[in-house]
Formats: structure tokens, C-alpha cells, sequence
């Protein structure tokens, strides 16, 4: 499972010779596909120097103050990061912390950002076990920062006890599994993403511009949020998420049977961000139609509508739509919600260039007695706040769960 996938890492470096295992982590956190931005204290630039975790990172490298001490740059980096780790964090740099030191970047970062805060402690094994520094990590565990080690071995310096850095794969580890919220623990989730393909003969077919991005980002925050994840796409481009079972469909007739046999089999909340078509031709040719001189027309015949026809089941699932408007998205939003019967409808405005096959969205939520907007920004962190959003609503309806039948069945 990948969670740290698009996360803001901002890594605080301090001065300790395990400094130089904080390369190797930013190449790892990286490789995990985290963002991440080093912030060195002028300490770690003796040990270090910034132009290897600029390389490594792939962004601008902050040292203390010396950048631009007029800058905003410890409230710009402090809202940016979504977690800040400090590895190493040596004997001093736990001290500061734990008095709230905002005299260098770092601890002025620390102390403006609402980003958990993990820390990795790195120091000679007497400095670790002196009652200042038990006193330190105890005020700092008491505020909800997540202490990652050390681990016990032999030292830089000779000797040998705790007070080693954790190796960077249980660092990226720990790390990735403070991402996991558990929002939607358990919880099974049969979800559709992508375009239908609605055949006109064996070569030709009706569909639309989805790329399948926004419900694959949504199965991915499922998954995070701790849900069991069956997808269920039309074609698109994108691989499977790790973790989520993909069943891939061509046409609407395909997704339908798809989706309701997954629900049957036992399904809490359904979501269905599938750009479904909602007509089809009516009579597919067996063979490829010729071209004729003369204007065509093609017959087409509605096709049954998935959602409506998943939140009309007797034993239902929580139901979250999509709304994919051209114009007064609220108001057709609203009407969604009511004509389909669903809990929530994310709705986005779509045509020229928004909406479909691009990476950013803007989605409005609303439900009874709510609505959400959230603004343009990438698709997975939209789809995260969705999930939030989702959880929290999932777990205030809970006589919209389907019975303990049906999770039993889904555990058998
Ligand atoms: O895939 P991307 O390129 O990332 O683009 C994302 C998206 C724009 C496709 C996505 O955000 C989105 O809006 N998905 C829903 C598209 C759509 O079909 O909207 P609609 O307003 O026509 O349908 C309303 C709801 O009914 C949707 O939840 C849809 O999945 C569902 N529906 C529609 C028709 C049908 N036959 N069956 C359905 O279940």
C-alpha cells in the first residue's frame, strides 16, 4: 500500500553524523512518490551539504535563515507540509523543541505549522539516557509528536546502547503508516470510475472524455482511509492502485452487472464517479456499417441508470454521486441528490478543459442540511477530502449500514 503517494514531506535536518542517512531517506521517500523539501540547521550543513538533498529532492533546500530572513518562508513551508519529519533529531534539536525554540527555521517551522510532527531522535547513547533529554521526549510525546526510535547499537563515537537513527525503510515506513486514518476501517467499498464504451458496430462505439483519474484517486484515499477497495472502471489508461481489485467493463450493461453483483456480495458505500452514458445505440450492427453518401442517423435507447438503480435496492448501500454540470452546478447538484435518492453528490462544473481527463478539479459537495466546497487543487487531494468528508457523514447514518448479513458474507 502507498500512502505516501503525492504526501509534502518537509524533512528537517540537524546536525548529527546520521545525517548523511537522511540522503538516502529522501531518495526513498521520493521513491514512494512523496514531495519532499529539506530544511537543514546550520549545523547539518557541516555535515551535509545542501546541494545533496537538492539533488535528492528535486527542490530548493532551506538552511536556517540565512535564504531571506524577512521571508514568510517558515509560514509558507509550515502550511505547505502535510507531515514534518526531523531526521536527525539530535540531543539539542529535541531540547528545542520541546521549549518551542523559533530562533532558527526550523524550530520556527515546528512551531507555526498544525502538521503532526515525527521525530527521529539521533544521539550517543548517555545523551539519550540523561534525565534533561527523558524530560524533553517525555513533553514532546505529551503533545502528540510521534518519537520514531532510536534503535540500539553500535555508535559513530564507540559506544554502545540506543540512540541510533532508525534506518531510513522504517522511517519511510512509519511515516507512511502515520498517513493511514483509518476513517473508513473495514469498511467495503465498490466503487466505478472512467468512461462506458456503448457499441454502434464492432469497430465504432459512443463514449466521452473520462480518463478515469478522479474515481482512481478516489479508490486510493478509500484504500488509505482503511476501506476494502473493488473497482470497477471503464477503459482508461491508469493501473490499478496497489491494494484495490480492479474489474475492468466496456459498456454501461457490463458496469451495471459488475457493480450489482459486487453490492449484492456485500457493500457498505458505493460511489459511483463513473461518466456512465446514459444513452446507447439501440440496435448494434453485427457487422461494420458502411458509409453511405446520404445523412445518417443512429437510434438510441436509454440506458438503466446505475445509481439510481443501487440506492433503490432494498438492502442498500451508503450512496455517494457525482454531478457533471455545464452550468448552475448547485442547483442541478441538489436535484441529483433527490432524483437519485444518494447521500452525497460531488459535483464539478465540466466542459472546456475542466472536470474531465485533467489533473485538477474543483468539487462541491452537498448532502442533506450540508454542502462542502472544495477548491481547485490536485485530484488526489481532492479525492482524500471527499473521503473525509464521506467518512464522517457514513459514520453519522449508521442505520444506512447494510446489515451484519452482509458483512458477513463479505468476510466469509
Ligand atoms: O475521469 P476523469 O477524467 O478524472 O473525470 C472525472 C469526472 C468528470 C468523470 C467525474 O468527476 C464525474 O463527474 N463523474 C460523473 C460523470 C457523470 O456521468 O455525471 P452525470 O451528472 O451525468 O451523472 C450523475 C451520476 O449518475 C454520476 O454519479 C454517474 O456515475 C451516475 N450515472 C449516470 C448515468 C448512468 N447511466 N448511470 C449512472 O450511475
Amino acid at each position: 500500500m502507498n500512502l505516501l503517494s503525492d504526501k509534502r514531506i518537509l524533512l528537517g535536518v540537524s546536525g548529527g553524523i546520521a545525517a548523511y542517512k537522511s540522503a538516502e531517506l529522501v531518495r526513498q521517500l521520493r521513491a514512494a512518490g512523496a514531495v519532499v523539501r529539506v530544511v537543514m540547521t546550520r549545523a547539518a550543513t557541516e555535515f551535509v551539504t545542501a546541494r545533496t538533498f537538492q539533488a535528492l529532492s528535486g527542490q530548493p533546500v532551506w538552511s536556517d535563515w540565512s535564504d531571506d530572513r524577512t521571508s514568510m518562508d517558515h509560514i509558507e513551508l509550515a502550511r505547505w507540509a502535510d507531515r514534518l519529519l526531523i531526521a536527525p533529531a539530535t540531543a539539542d534539536t529535541l531540547a528545542r523543541l520541546a521549549h518551542g525554540r523559533a530562533d532558527d527555521l526550523l524550530g520556527a517551522i515546528c512551531l507555526a505549522s498544525t502538521a503532526p510532527l515525527c521525530v527521529a531522535p539521533a544521539m550517543n547513547q548517555g545523551m539519550w539516557r540523561h534525565a534533561a533529554t527523558r524530560d524533553n521526549v517525555r513533553y514532546l510525546q505529551e503533545r502528540g509528536v510521534a518519537i520514531l526510535g532510536p534503535a540500539e547499537g553500535a555508535q559513530a563515537c564507540g559506544d554502545n546502547g540506543p540512540g541510533r537513527m532508525l534506518e531510513p525503510e522504517a522511517l519511510v515506513r512509519a511515516l507512511s503508516d502515520s498517513f493511514s486514518s483509518g476513517a473508513l476501517a473495514g469498511v467495503s467499498v465498490v466503487l466505478t470510475a472512467g468512461p462506458t464504451r456503448e457499441a454502434v458496430d464492432p469497430v465504432r462505439y459512443i463514449s466521452n472524455r473520462s480518463s478515469g483519474k478522479m474515481g482512481y484517486a478516489i479508490a486510493a484515499a478509500a484504500r488509505d482511509a482503511g476501506a476494502r477497495v473493488e473497482l470497477i472502471s471503464g477503459p482508461t489508461a491508469l493501473d490499478a492502485p496497489v491494494g484495490v481489485h480492479l474489474t475492468r467493463v466496456e459498456s454501461a450493461g457490463d458496469m451495471l452487472a459488475a457493480v450489482l453483483d459486487r453490492v449484492e456480495a456485500g457493500c457498505q458505500l458505493f460511489i459511483s464517479a463513473a461518466a456512465v452514458a446514459d444513452y446507447r445505440p439501440a440496435r448494434p450492427a453485427a457487422q461494420k456499417l458502411k458509409k453511405q453518401a446520404q445523412q445518417w442517423s443512429l437510434p438510441l435507447e436509454p440506458v438503466a441508470d446505475i445509481l439510481a438503480t443501487v440506492s433503490a435496492l432494498p438492502r442498500r448501500p451508503f450512496c455517494v454521486g457525482f454531478a457533471a454540470e455545464t452550468e448552475d452546478v448547485e442547483q442541478h447538484a441538489q436535484k441529483k441528490r433527490l432524483l437519485k435518492g444518494v447521500e452525497l453528490i460531488a459535483a464539478n462544473r465540466v466542459g472546456r478543459n475542466l472536470g474531465f481527463d485533467t489533473d485538477d478539479n474543483e468539487l462541491l459537495l452537498v448532502w442533506e442540511g450540508g454542502s462542502r466546497l472544495l477548491a481547485r487543487d490536485s485530484k488526489t487531494r481532492l479525492a482524500r477530502l471527499l473521503i473525509e468528508q464521506i467518512a464522517t457523514l457514513y459514520s453519522s447514518q449508521p442505520c444506512l449500514r447494510i446489515s451484519t448479513e452482509n458483512d458477513a458474507k463479505h468476510s466469509a
